[in-house]
């Protein structure tokens, strides 16, 4: 029997990148049986709400989706379609690893890093008010409950796979009370992980310390803000928001996505990157238990890109998404 996953193909350059990791997963023989649906602006005017509820069910019920990126309004419109899903569904953990990858050049060769995002609370609890004209307010929600939550997520990470340090990143010299928590109540939790090494950084200083010695950094563990923004600049190290992966996971079930937005300023060419996709993909290939078929796309997906003739523009080549695709699987 094929296993059910629904997928989200997104908007801008996400239905040719979700179509190109799709064509791979097909091909490497994972048989899957994609629940395609759409959410965000495409559906917003049909039901008024940016994540239908058949969309929230299938995921529910598959416990695993693959989601091209969702275009979010800036500073209009209706909530964010991404961070709706996340709460949702309780996907608290966004876990996004960023390695250096052979034959993508970049400024440095030894980069190993887990980023570890809390994903439902922060800034993005979107409370926000006008108490005047001119005068706003955000509410940045930290509680201890989810802030240990992901902090235990983190080190339980680090220890199953063999990692070394969790680093929790802040900003608790200024906000004593919000950082603070989230701060302490990684501390708690380290006392739970003596195997492992725990340390704290500032997130001003964590972002000089990442461009000039990211090989310092093991697991980083962010609250949802920090953690977005350290994603992007992390993606700069190894090659680029077109190649790094992630997952957003809950209890109960696991969205799988690329780091990246839809890209509005190349969407519709047919040029974008699909590797943050395929990655993810992969990512959820081993969620599922199917590694040999995540170490298959890997490695063919590794050969073309060591042999260096075929390669988006993104990482200085003229190759289209789907001919990048087709090389992967001609190589499988
Ligand atoms: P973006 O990530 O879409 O693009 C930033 C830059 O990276 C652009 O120059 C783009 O062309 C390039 N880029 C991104 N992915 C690429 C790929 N696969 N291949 C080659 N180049 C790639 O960020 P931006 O422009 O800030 O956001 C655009 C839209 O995406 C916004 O509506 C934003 O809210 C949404 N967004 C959605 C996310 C999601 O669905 N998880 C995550 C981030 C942004």
């Amino acid at each position: 029997m094929p296993t059910k996953v629904t997928l989200i193909p997104g908007d801008g350059i996400g239905p040719e990148i979700s179509e190109a990791a799709v064509r791979i997963i097909d091909a490497a023989g994972a048989d899957i049986d994609w629940e395609r649906h759409d959410a965000g602006m495409k559906v917003f005017a049909d039901f008024g709400k940016p994540v239908p509820d058949s969309l929230l069910e299938s995921i529910r019920r598959n416990g695993l989706a693959l989601k091209g990126p969702l275009t979010t309004f800036v500073g209009k419109g209706f909530a964010s379609a991404n961070v709706t899903l996340r709460k949702e569904l309780d996907l608290y953990a966004n876990v996004r690893p960023v390695r250096t990858l052979a034959g993508i050049k970049s400024r440095y060769d030894n980069i190993d890093l887990i980023i570890v995002r809390e994903n439902t609370e922060d800034l993005y609890s979107g409370i926000e008010h006008i108490i005047a004209p001119g005068v706003t307010e955000s509410i940045k929600v930290i509680t201890a409950l989810a802030s240990e939550r992901i902090a235990r997520f983190a080190f339980e990470y680090a220890r199953k796979r063999g990692r070394q340090k969790v680093t929790v990143v802040h900003k608790a010299n200024i906000m004593k009370v919000s950082d603070g928590l989230f701060l302490d109540s990684a501390r708690k939790v380290s006392h739970e992980y003596t195997d492992i090494q725990f340390d704290d950084c500032i997130v001003d200083a964590l972002c000089m310390k990442l461009v000039m010695t990211p090989e310092r950094f093991d697991v980083l563990l962010l609250s949802n803000l920090y953690g977005d923004i350290v994603s992007d600049l992390a993606a700069g190290l190894v090659g680029g928001l077109g190649v790094v992966p992630g997952a957003n996971l809950g209890d109960k079930c696991a969205v799988f996505e690329a780091v990246h937005g839809s890209a509005p300023d190349i969407a519709g060419k047919g040029i974008a990157n699909p590797l943050a996709i395929i990655f993810s993909g992969i990512l959820m290939l081993r969620r599922m238990g199917k590694d040999d078929i995540a170490d298959r796309i890997r490695n063919a997906a590794f050969a073309v890109l060591k042999r260096g003739e075929i390669r988006t523009a993104d990482l200085g080549g003229k190759a289209t998404t789907l001919e990048f695709a087709e090389a992967i699987v001609r190589e499988l």
